[in-house]
This record gives structure tokens, C-alpha cells and sequence, in this order.
């Protein structure tokens, strides 16, 4: 129903506004000419603030999880001792990755309904002085949670491992300080809060995570650092990259930048705080407490889930995202990130309510928060 204009209120892929589609649609442009030449260095120097950083920035093209396989292809080899810290689905596609290349895989469970607690990550590096790597992910959208990731990296006390964050759904959306927080690698992508499509990774990489590479005897290719880097400073990808992606990502960030970052992160702090409040208000229970909460997305408790989201996308063409892992069928996953306002909140809400025959007492209570 209503598919010519679906709702698409998931953790990514987001909804990517009209004038970065446009921008889209320029003519192909050659890869190794003068006007990408021109370009692209620029892009990936804007790109710099939302990572907190003055380290490079190097484009992928893939997915999110080509920049998590670029990290830990470039880090781990056989038996390197890496630590993960998995609280959901995405801290747990870092301990398979670390696996795949045969890495010394050593991994903290948390539970999948909170954040990462950085007492157990002080007293477990206290223990094992051998860590080289440690692999965390900022935002997990499978419990949407945002981790202290300020916390875990000062948890490491005088220990020498390095830090590696998947900012993949938080860039952009939250604060990332790859410098301040003393981070060393740092990835996201393109889908989420950075307003374009899916098919490209980004990742930065701090000098001491630069010269550790040097030692890593992984076998590597298309996600050789080293690559991108001699390339970068021709302006161009070792291949082929995206090039629409790279027009697409100059639009979003002119979109970004007119607003500010920082009224950027106030407007997805308020959208969290709208949507935690309006599915209160309905008797819903939020997946995780407040203090964990994630700006761009949010968890919700929901008996048959699944349903619910079925028969919501086919009555109103509203998308929720279901659950993952031991959540699959128990919540419902609400994205509000990247192209998203206080309006699309409250249309969220407004299906939910109607849905459980609650009439305005989900978008009241979203209203009284926006206007707080
Ligand atoms: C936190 C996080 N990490 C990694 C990924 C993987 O990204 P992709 O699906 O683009 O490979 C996702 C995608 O949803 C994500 O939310």
C-alpha cells in the first residue's frame, strides 16, 4: 500500500533527500581526471569534523562492513591477541571478522540491552597485558544503544591497545572526537546519518594504528590501507570508487553544514527523546534506559513485533526495523537519523497510536517534549 511513497523509518538505509539525489544525476566523471582530482580530496577534508579528527580519511566502496574488514585486515594477523567488546549483533560481526583472519579472539559479553561498561573493560585489560586491539562499536543498532566510547577508551588506563570504533550509524548523528578521545581507528558509511545511499565505508586511521599496521601480516587487497593511501594523495581510490556516492555525500554535507553540526546532534537528541516519551505514553516499554539511549535510533519491547510491523507497512507504508538476535520478534526498531525531523517522529508516532486505538496520547506526549 502506498508504495509510491513508503515511510522508511528504519536504522539505515535513510531516506536520502531530493537535492542529494540530484546531485546525483551529474554526468559520470573520470575517476583519474582533473575535476575528481579537484573534488574529492575536499569531500574527504569535510568529513574530518563529524570523525573529530585531523588523521586522513580514506573512502571505501562497500558497505559498512567493508570498513570493519578493511580495520581488522589491516590489524589482526594469525594469533593477535584482539579484544571485542559485543553488547549486540554489530560488536559481535567485529569478533567474527577478528576470527576470520585468526585473530587470538578474546570477547567481553555485555548484556544486549545496555551499554558497554567500562569498569569490566579497565579490569579485564588489568588482566591481560597482552591485547594489542580492541574493537568496539559506538552506536549498536541491533539494541540501540549509544556506548560511552569517551569512557571505554579512557578505561584502557596505561595499556597500550589500540581502539578501534564502528561509528556506522552514529557519525554524523552524535559526537564522534577521534582526537580527543584518543581513538585509533575510526569507520562509518555512507547510508545512515550521512544522508546517502548505501556503497561506501569510510575510515580513519591514527598514526600509532598506522605504523602497527606496518607489522600485520594478513593477506590483503582491495582493503590495503597502504593503498589508499598512496592514492589519496593524488586526490584519487586505488580503484574504481563510487563516484556518484562522492557528489551525493558533497550535497549532504553542504545539508549538514547549513544547519551545523551541532544543531545536527540537538536535532537527533530530541528526536530520541520525542520517540522514547510518545511510546511511553502509549504503555510501551523501551528496550534500553535512558542514559544508554540512542540518538538515531530506538528500541522498542513490543509482543509480536514482527506482526505489528507487517501489518503496519501494509496498512500505512510505514517501515520499522524488526529485532536481531535473542530480540528478533520481541521489538521494533525505529531509525531517526540522518534525513530525518521532529515531523517524521511524530508520523511514527501517530501510526502507533492509531495502531493501539490510543488516539493522540503518543504524539501529545512527543509535542510536550519538543516543546520543553
Ligand atoms: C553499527 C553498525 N555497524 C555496521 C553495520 C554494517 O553495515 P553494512 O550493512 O553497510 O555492511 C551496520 C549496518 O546496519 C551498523 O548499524
Amino acid at each position: 500500500m502506498y508504495r509510491f511513497k513508503p515511510e522508511l523509518r528504519i536504522p539505515g538505509p535513510v531516506p536520502v533527500p531530493d537535492a542529494v539525489s540530484l546531485r546525483m544525476a551529474q554526468p559520470m566523471i573520470n575517476h583519474r581526471g582533473k575535476v575528481f582530482k579537484e573534488r574529492f580530496p575536499h569531500v574527504l577534508s569535510r568529513l574530518q569534523p563529524l570523525f573529530g579528527t585531523k588523521n586522513p580519511i580514506y573512502m571505501i566502496t562497500g558497505s559498512g562492513t567493508s570498513g570493519m574488514e578493511a580495520a581488522v585486515s589491516n590489524l589482526v594477523s594469525p594469533q593477535t591477541p584482539v579484544l571485542c567488546l559485543v553488547g549486540g549483533f554489530f560488536g559481535k560481526r567485529w569478533a567474527d571478522l577478528c576470527q576470520a583472519y585468526q585473530g587470538n579472539v578474546h570477547v567481553l559479553e555485555f548484556s544486549w540491552d545496555g551499554g558497554i561498561d567500562p569498569n569490566r573493560v579497565s579490569d579485564y585489560l588489568a588482566q591481560h597485558p597482552e591485547i594489542e586491539v580492541i574493537f568496539v562499536v559506538h552506536n549498536e543498532s541491533s539494541t540501540a544503544v549509544l556506548n560511552d566510547i569517551e569512557a571505554i577508551s579512557k578505561a584502557r588506563g596505561n595499556h597500550d591497545a589500540l581502539l578501534v570504533v564502528d561509528a556506522v550509524s552514529s557519525l554524523g548523528g552524535a559526537p564522534v572526537e577521534m582526537d580527543a578521545w584518543n581513538l585509533d581507528v575510526v569507520i562509518s558509511a555512507s547510508q545512515k546519518c550521512l544522508m546517502t545511499p548505501p556503497g561506501t565505508a569510510f575510515i580513519s586511521v591514527s598514526s600509532r594504528a598506522r605504523e602497527y599496521m606496518e607489522k600485520c601480516t594478513s593477506s590483503r587487497y582491495y582493503f590495503d590501507i597502504r593503498k589508499y593511501e598512496q592514492f589519496v594523495e593524488k586526490g584519487e581510490t586505488p580503484f574504481t570508487p563510487n563516484i556518484n556516492n562522492v557528489f551525493a555525500l558533497e550535497e549532504a554535507l553542504n545539508m549538514i553544514e547549513a544547519e551545523g553540526l551541532d544543531n545536527v546532534f540537538a536535532r537527533h537528541r530530541l528526536m530520541r527523546d520525542m520517540m522514547r516519551a510518545g511510546a511511553q505514553a502509549v504503555g510501551l516499554e523501551l528496550l534500553v534506559a535512558d542514559k544508554d539511549a540512542s540518538p538515531t535510533v530506538t528500541g522498542v519491547k513490543y509482543p509480536n513485533a514482527d506482526n505489528f510491523r507487517t501489518r503496519i507497512r501494509e496498512q500505512y507504508g510505514v517501515e520499522f526495523a524488526g529485532g536481531q538476535g535473542p530480540h528478533a520478534g520481541r521489538i521494533f526498531r525505529v531509525g531517526h537519523m540522518g534525513y530525518a525531523t521532529p515531523l517524521d517522529v511524530l508520523v511514527a508516532l501517530a501510526v502507533l497510536e492509531i495502531d493501539a486505538g490510543k488516539f493522540g496520547e503518543a504524539t501529545r506526549a512527543a509535542e510536550q517534549v519538543m516543546n520543553q
